[in-house]
C-alpha cells in the first residue's frame, strides 16, 4: 500500500448516517448494540495505516456466485454488481477486501440459523470475496436475491438486498453495510433501511442500473459505489 494514500486521521460520521439502534422488530440490533455511548479516543497512526495487504489472511477471488461448475448455475435473476471502494475524500481504496453475502432467489440464506420453509437452491451458496484493483474498483456475478420475512410476532419482509463487508485500507476501517436495489416498493417499509435517519444517506444505499450495452449479455447489471465514512459515507447497516 503506497504511503502517500493511506489515510491517517477518519472523520467522524456526520448526523443522521448512523441507523438509529436499536430497531424494534429486529432482535439482533438489542443484543449488539450497547447499553452505554461509547468512549470515543483517537486511534494512533499504527491503527489506521495497518495492517495492509489484508488479502494475505483472507483470499480472495469468489467473483461469481451464480456459475458453480460447468453447466451448473444458481436459480434466480443473474445480476453483476460493480463499483468502486472510495474513502472519504473519494480517493480509491486499492487492496480492499470486499465480501458479500446474501440469500437465495427464493430468499432463503445456505446457513443453519435460516430453516425457513423455502427452497434452497444446491448451486448457491451465497458468498464471494475480492480485493478492488488499482482504481479501487470491484465486481460480483451473483443472482438477485429474494425478499423474506422477519421472523417476529408482527412480522415484516426484508426487501431484496446485498450484505456487504469492505475491509480497507486497515483493519479498523471496515465497513458493514447492504445494498438494496431500486424501485423495490419494500425499500420504504424495510426497518433496516429506513433506520438511518438522512433521506440522502439512504439512497447511498440504492444501487443505480448500469446500461445493458455495458455488461455481458445475460446479466443485469447494477453499480454500486461504496464510500467509507466522511460526508458521502455509506451509511452501515446491522
Ligand atoms: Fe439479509
Amino acid at each position: 500500500m503506497d504511503g502517500a494514500i493511506t489515510p491517517d486521521r477518519f472523520e467522524p460520521w456526520p448526523p443522521g448516517i448512523e441507523p438509529a439502534v436499536p430497531i424494534e422488530g429486529y432482535a439482533n440490533t438489542f443484543t449488539h448494540t450497547p447499553a452505554l455511548a461509547p468512549i470515543r479516543r483517537p486511534a494512533t497512526r499504527t491503527e489506521v495505516t495497518g495492517p495492509t495487504e489484508l488479502w494475505r489472511k483472507l483470499p480472495c477471488g469468489d467473483d461469481n456466485l451464480a456459475v458453480v461448475g460447468p453447466g451448473r448455475m444458481a436459480l434466480g435473476q443473474l445480476i453483476h454488481i460493480a463499483g468502486r471502494i472510495l474513502d472519504e475524500d473519494g480517493r480509491p481504496v486499492r487492496g480492499a477486501v470486499v465480501e458479500l453475502w446474501q440469500a437465495n432467489a427464493a430468499g432463503r440464506y445456505f446457513h443453519p440459523n435460516d430453516d425457513r420453509d423455502a427452497p434452497l437452491d444446491p448451486n448457491f451458496v451465497g458468498n464471494g470475496r475480492i480485493r478492488t484493483d488499482e482504481e479501487g474498483r470491484y465486481g460480483f456475478f451473483t443472482i438477485k436475491p429474494g425478499a423474506y420475512p422477519v421472523p417476529t410476532p408482527n412480522t415484516w419482509w426484508r426487501p431484496p438486498h446485498v450484505h456487504f463487508s469492505v475491509l480497507g485500507p486497515a483493519t479498523l476501517s471496515r465497513l458493514v453495510t447492504q445494498m438494496y436495489f431500486p424501485g423495490d416498493p419494500l425499500n420504504l417499509l424495510d426497518r433496516i433501511l429506513m433506520s438511518v435517519p438522512d433521506a440522502a444517506a439512504r439512497e447511498r444505499l440504492v444501487a443505480r442500473p448500469i446500461p445493458p450495452a455495458e455488461v455481458g449479455l445475460g446479466w443485469l447489471g447494477y453499480r454500486h459505489d461504496i464510500v467509507l465514512r466522511g460526508r458521502a459515507a455509506t451509511p452501515v447497516q446491522p
